[in-house]
């Protein structure tokens, strides 16, 4: 088939977060399995400026106005296939198919149908959105409406109605009502965007809409995250490794992360790391609330990220009290990110939500085993461990609180102590699976052909 993929942001140009990786790497998967890809993707001068469009929740707010950039985005990508023939991309044969990603693109299903299918152009040209975060979703004042260069009878698919009164523009209910297919990047994510918890107000549109809504885990990019190839992996004393030299290569990597680091090297010191945005989502604040219990085990942390202000902070003093145990890494870099990931025993994620979630897969890649909130992407790949039949993938917890994260936490570093076989047939179960993209993109190409014969 003739895809166009459209994104905000496509990794390795830009990237603030997962979005930019699955667009960096899904294309590449389609294209594999033999359709002609294209991507559309704004060209950034820095990639600060990719941060702001992916954060902000509300687009009008500050020095700069996102939503006219994504208009432009969303009207550029449908017009390519009308001019830029990308080998034989073509919107008359039946075949083209337009993918688009969260609410920076949720325009590209709308216009193409009122600019094309509605007046008799395009009509065998099909769109999917998909959802890679339900938080934001492009709100504003109901007179931004007239920015979009909609007719006005399409006012009703962007119309929300807050149950606290009022009502707002909203883009990313305007695409999914509008797109031929919705795919959420997990199967619980799914079932989670249909509850009025996992919904954020749009919860009502989408079981209505779960007829065309499916659910598909994201892959990893093998060739990046694979701790036989790993570039990042191949000085300063870290190394290669596979499952088969597992256990001297990942000693290695630790040795090297903690004199990195300059924590004290030693072997058999649990490591636990924690890679991401320091947001909300994450659940920075109940690795916070837990604090005081890791400093009391014999243990090291290292956290990686940057975001909001007062968890940066607490990442500094976290790391100026107890320079002994702790590294808080404010910032971002994609060498040391894969070096934790490698270097690490233990990698934490008690996100409140997390609609697919990476890390934990590239920790599994890596042997690294993950301890982590049940919900969304996590719960779908994370199985927990379970002593009576020596099976599972880490340690996952029901409830986001902090004693059920140091619960399933200490039973982690209790395994990891006391339990090395146990330990050694969590990361090697871990390390076998297929978690590449081939295997998604197999299932987003159903979704394209479901989308195909979706009136
Ligand atoms: C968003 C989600 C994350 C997901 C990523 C890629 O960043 O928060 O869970 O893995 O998109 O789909």
């Amino acid at each position: 088939m003739n895809v166009i993929v459209v994104a905000a942001e496509c990794a390795p140009w830009s990237k603030t977060g997962g979005l930019g990786d699955v667009v960096g790497a899904l294309p590449k998967a389609l294209a594999r399995r033999g359709h002609r890809v294209m991507v559309v993707a704004p060209r950034y001068s820095n990639y600060a400026e990719a941060w702001e469009t992916g954060v902000r929740r509300i687009y009008n707010v500050g020095g700069q106005d996102v939503l006219t950039r994504m208009i432009l985005l969303s009207k550029a990508a449908v017009e390519t296939p009308w001019h830029v023939p990308c080998g034989g991309v073509c919107y008359g044969d039946g075949n083209l198919v337009f993918i688009a990603n969260d609410w920076h693109t949720a325009l590209v299903p709308v216009y193409l149908q009122a600019y094309y299918r509605d007046n008799g152009y395009m009509d065998f040209t099909r769109s999917v959105l998909v959802i890679h975060n339900m938080a934001h979703q492009g709100r504003g004042p109901l007179a931004d409406y007239h920015r979009l260069g909609l007719p006005g009878h399409y006012i009703d698919k962007f119309r929300l109605f807050d149950p606290l009164g009022g009502e707002h523009n909203n883009i990313f209910m305007a695409g999914l009502i509008t797109a031929h297919r919705i795919v959420t990047v997990s199967h619980g994510y799914a079932w989670e965007v249909q509850t009025p918890e996992g919904g954020w107000g749009l919860d009502g549109v989408l079981r209505d809409h779960n007829w065309k809504l499916r659910g598909v885990v994201n892959g990893i990019d093998d060739k990046e995250w694979n701790p036989e190839l790993d570039v990042h992996l191949k000085s300063d004393g870290y190394t290669n490794y596979n499952l088969h030299s597992l256990d001297t290569g990942k000693a290695a990597c630790k040795a090297a992360l903690q004199r990195e680091l300059g924590l004290p090297v030693r072997a058999d010191v649990p490591l636990l790391g924690f890679i991401g945005r320091l947001d909300h989502q994450k659940g920075i604040d109940i690795i916070g609330q837990a604090m005081p219990w890791m400093m009391d085990q014999d243990i090291q942390l290292v956290m990686l990220g940057t975001g909001r202000k007062d968890y940066e902070d607490m990442l500094r003093h976290f790391e100026g009290s107890h320079r002994d145990k702790v590294r808080g890494w404010v910032g971002f870099s994609v060498t040391t990110s894969h070096r934790i990931t490698a270097g690490v025993d233990i990698l934490l994620m008690p996100s409140r939500f997390e609609p697919c979630g990476l890390n934990q897969l590239y920790a599994m890649r890596y042997g690294t085993v993950p301890v982590v909130h049940a919900v969304g992407g996590l719960k779908d790949t994370v199985q927990s461990f379970n002593p009576f039949n020596e099976s599972g993938l880490g340690w996952t917890f029901e409830t986001l609180h902090v004693d059920a994260f140091i619960h399933a936490l200490g039973n982690a570093i209790w395994t990891y102590r006391d339990f090395k076989s146990s330990w050694k047939g969590i990361q090697q179960r871990g390390m076998s699976q297929d978690l590449s993209w081939d295997h998604a993109a197999q299932q987003y190409e159903e979704v394209l052909l479901a989308a195909k014969y979706t009136w």
